[in-house]
């Protein structure tokens, strides 16, 4: 079996380990371990009468409870089957720009997305200096033909850019994207989001998904925020009825759930910083400062080897890096879980590179 180049990958995991699936203990998927809420699944539960109708193709439920949480009129929000698929409509959109400058090392689905309309990419790493990760993009460089593609929080490095931050490239380039699939983990007080500006700046794309905050991968619930005119146009790309009747359901059940959402902002900063104080105490291994349910973690020993040992003598899946050139064998990334699997995985990794 190949190695997987996306996290939570159980059946090659399963395979290595030598156990089922469902016996590993999976830090490689950045989801959260809280969910899904049970207001999602009571949603979909309640749905399944109406499997026998097509969904409403304007989704204007779905659209509304969005519009009640994101206080923006329903036009400028288009649901879809996972940010995935609003990520192809983008691709396409970019491709049409003289290039995109991509933020790396980037999450693997742009190449995708890019590569399949051909866009013209500029890759643009950030750089790590003393621990810290930051953005520069050559100033001297046209611009206002060109589109930027970046994600805050940045995964993999669990980097938060502040929304001031952004603000100048809205001015510079002629389409940004901004993937935010991570930002609902950032409580309200502190996160960055570009979703306050949006009707400032017709040249911005938003992407949101609920595929990791309420722990929803297999029911293919994403949306993008941006002016009425583009997503009119995505709706004319795309098939009717992307977003399924249950997955409508559940993301209006999840997106009021604000019991756990509460939750959830309870949980992330002890749990993330037990895990951060047990890896930088672990010889040999540097975690990052992050804002997101992950950690991004340089290693001195190679990473395959350590995911190989964790697997075969845990049953613990850890995710390399191999997939992002610009890291490599050093550094691997561990979803924040609850604290009880946190501690296993610090012990685990304890033993394994004492060699005990
Ligand atoms: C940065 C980023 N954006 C988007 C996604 C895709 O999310 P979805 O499940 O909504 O397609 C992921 C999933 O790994 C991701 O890491």
């Amino acid at each position: 079996m190949r190695q997987p180049a996306h996290g939570g990958n159980l059946a090659w995991a399963a395979a290595l380990a030598g156990c089922p699936p469902d016996a590993i203990l999976d830090f490689s998927a950045s989801i959260s371990p809280l969910g899904p809420p049970n207001s999602a699944i009571a949603a979909i539960l309640s749905q399944l009468g109406n499997l026998k109708h097509y969904p409403d193709p304007n989704y204007s439920e779905l659209r509304l409870a969005l519009s009640h949480f994101h206080q923006l009129p329903p036009e400028w929000i288009l649901p879809g089957n996972g940010s995935a698929e609003l990520l192809t409509l983008i691709g396409r959109e970019l491709a049409q720009l003289a290039a995109t400058t991509l933020i790396t090392p980037a999450f693997g689905d742009y190449y995708r997305t890019l590569a399949a309309y051909n866009a013209n990419v500029l890759e643009c790493p950030l750089s790590l200096v003393t621990g810290h990760w930051s953005l520069f993009i050559d100033k001297g460089q046209r611009t206002n033909d060109k589109g930027l593609l970046l994600n805050n929080p940045h995964n993999p490095t669990g980097k938060i850019f502040s929304r001031d931050s952004i603000l100048p490239y809205l001015e510079q380039f002629a389409l940004v994207v901004v993937d935010e699939a991570f930002m609902d983990f950032v409580p309200p007080n502190e996160e960055q989001s570009l979703i306050p500006v949006v009707q400032e700046y017709p040249n911005l794309v938003i992407l949101r998904s609920l595929t990791k905050f309420y722990s929803l991968p297999g029911l293919r619930l994403g949306y993008a925020i941006a002016h009425p005119d583009c997503l009119a146009k995505w709706q004319r790309w795309r098939d009717p009825w992307p977003v399924n009747t249950l997955a409508a359901a559940a993301a209006i059940a999840a997106l009021q759930d604000t019991e756990f959402q509460q939750q959830t902002w309870a949980w992330l900063p002890p749990a993330r910083n037990q895990l951060f104080q047990g890896l930088a105490e672990i010889p040999g291994l540097q975690p990052q400062i992050s804002a997101a349910n992950f950690l991004l973690v340089e290693s001195e020993e190679s990473t395959s080897q350590l995911q190989h040992q964790l697997l075969k003598y845990h049953q613990i899946l850890i995710r390399d890096c191999l997939s992002f050139k610009e890291l490599g064998d050093r550094f691997f990334r561990v979803a924040v879980r609850e604290e009880s699997d946190n501690q296993r995985l610090l012990t685990a990794l304890n033993s394994v590179l004492s060699g005990k």
